[in-house]
């Protein structure tokens, strides 16, 4: 069975097999948790995803964590919250389960989600966490090599909608 929890804190602290990153297409580091995920895991971070290139937005590519205690970093793009009607809740979806793909073809134990899109990208907040945790909920199966998933909070308000969303559904 694999466990879901929510965390209130700095996702860049966890010793996770992967944290994952709310990125931005371009893979090319930003503010909010890209900024803090790539200033924790220093200058090679960057690198990698130079090599790699990009990601579409709803897409994942996994990298190395570097200096971070986390083995490594997922990378994910959440959609721009444009009013709704633009596909936001599919793609919001498509993150989470393209990240626990990726995770389990690489044999992952533990997981941490920071709230994707809720920040810059101006996803309502409420409405991103019942995405969510439905998501990764469907998207675990018996079989999955994940024993820990984290819904990793920066904030007390983001803490208390992800616990009340987690224990309601
Ligand atoms: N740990 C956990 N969560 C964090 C942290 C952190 N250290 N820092 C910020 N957050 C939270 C924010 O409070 C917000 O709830 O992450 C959530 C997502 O916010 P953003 O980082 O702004 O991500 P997003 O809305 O998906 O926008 C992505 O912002 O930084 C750029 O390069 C990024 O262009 C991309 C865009």
């Amino acid at each position: 069975m694999t466990e879901l929890e929510v965390f209130e804190g700095d996702i860049t602290t966890l010793k996770v097999d992967a944290i994952v990153n709310a990125a931005n297409e371009a893979l090319a580091g930003g503010g909010g948790v890209d900024g803090a995920i790539h200033s924790a895991a220093g200058p090679e971070l960057l690198q990698a995803c130079r090599s790699i290139g990009g990601c579409p937005t709803g897409e994942a590519v996994i990298t190395p964590g570097f200096k971070l205690p986390s083995a490594n970093v997922i990378h994910t793009v959440g959609p721009i919250w444009r009013g709704g009607q633009s596909g936001e809740p599919e793609l919001l979806a498509s993150c989470y389960r393209a990240s626990i793909q990726l995770a389990e073809t690489h044999g992952l134990r533990s997981i941490a989600f920071p709230s994707i899109s809720t920040g810059v990208y101006g996803y309502p907040l409420e409405e991103a966490a019942a995405v969510a945790v439905r998501t990764v909920r469907n998207a675990i199966n018996k079989a999955s090599t994940l024993e820990k998933v984290i819904f990793c909070c920066y904030d007390h308000r983001a803490f208390n909608v992800y616990r009340e969303t987690l224990n309601s559904k």
